[in-house]
């Protein structure tokens, strides 16, 4: 029987030893260490030995039975190694790689300008209000001097909901609501940026719904030299040092005398030039001196109170800037437009 069991262990490590593969070795194990394999067989058959040799035999069997395990382990070791080394080798990794680009947004070009706009009139002393889009015709309208059937009204056309709620066609009814929520006695001096609605057809440089900035100014002794100065202060902020700025009569029946305010175009100093179609300057925004009635309907006296309004669009104003030629580039959200104004 020992001899038996020494023949055993010698054929499994030559076996093991000759083991190629993982299920080369799994065989070997299964061959001679499982259940039905010759060792088993070798101690099923201890009931006939002597007492004496019992103990013998079996601690012997016990050892062959170690000695078969350990070297299938170290064979399987020594596979699994070198499977290993081989995975190295070939799949090493190229640290020369460009990575993959991780895409990061950033603020849409009109949110930037509108928050470049606030943190300029927060730097004078502005407030930012904010009013509806869905507005009363109210507000819209008459209490800007606009009485139903007055013929300005046509100068924007509108969406009417019903006869008296509308989508908004400028942002300055929140002049209105200001002044009403301020009760007629103190100073107001606020902006307000939103979006407006007006029927247009969309092209290049009209759209149905775009964005306006409102302001207000209304204290004791306000003049049009302080609207001046505040536009003046914004356009050279906005547009660089080197801009000029004029003011030129107009027409909006919510102030009196109500002016447009040109910035001298950038590209020939006033010289006169294509872009600003040989006149030298360009329109940004429309103000002036808030009209009696509108101050009165306010709740503020006219003989005690003065101020100045303005009224801008962004869209306009980042299109100057940045020489967008398309208002509708705003809208599409074209990320090779977009990204172009992220900044870093
Ligand atoms: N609401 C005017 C518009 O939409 C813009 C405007 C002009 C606002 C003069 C004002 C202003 O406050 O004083 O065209």
């Amino acid at each position: 029987m020992k001899e038996r069991l020494q023949e055993l262990q010698t054929e499994a490590i030559e076996k093991v030893e000759k083991a190629t593969t993982l299920t080369d070795l799994q065989d070997v194990r299964v061959a001679y260490l499982g259940k039905k394999g010759p060792i088993t067989e070798v101690l099923r058959g201890m009931g006939k030995l002597s007492k004496e040799e019992r103990p013998v035999i079996g601690e012997l069997a016990n050892k062959v039975r170690e000695a078969i395990a350990s070297a299938l382990d170290a064979k399987k070791a020594d596979m699994e190694k070198a499977e290993l080394e081989k995975k190295l080798a070939t799949e090493t990794i190229d640290v020369t790689l460009p990575g993959r680009p991780i895409p990061v947004g950033g603020p849409h070009l009109l949110t930037s300008i509108v928050e470049e706009i606030e943190d300029l009139f927060i730097g004078m002393g502005f407030e930012i209000k904010e009013g509806p889009e869905v507005e009363t015709d109210y507000y819209n309208f008459e209490a800007l001097n606009l009485p139903k059937g007055h013929p300005a009204r046509d100068m924007q056309d509108s969406f009417y909901i019903t006869e008296e709620l509308l989508l908004r066609t400028h942002t300055s009814p929140v002049q209105a609501r200001t002044m009403k929520e301020y009760g007629g006695s103190k100073p107001v001096r606020m902006i307000c940026p939103g979006k407006v609605y007006r029927r247009d057809t969309d092209d290049a440089t009209h759209s149905h719904q775009f964005t306006q900035v409102e302001g207000l100014l209304i204290d004791k002794n306000v003049r049009m030299s302080d609207l001046k100065g505040v536009l003046n202060r914004f356009a050279k902020e906005m547009f660089g040092e080197e801009r000029e700025i004029r003011l030129r009569p107009s027409f909006f029946p919510f102030t009196e005398p109500s002016v447009e305010m040109d910035i001298s175009c950038k590209v020939c100093h006033g010289e006169g030039c294509s872009v600003c179609k040989r006149t030298g300057w360009i329109e940004i925004l429309g103000a002036g001196m808030v009209h009696p009635n509108v101050l009165e309907m306010g709740g503020y006296d006219p003989n005690v109170y003065s101020g100045f309004a303005f009224g801008m669009g962004p869209e306009r104003i980042a299109m100057l800037k940045y020489g967008v030629d398309d208002i509708r580039h705003f809208y599409t959200n074209d990320v090779r437009f977009l990204k172009q104004y992220h900044k870093v």
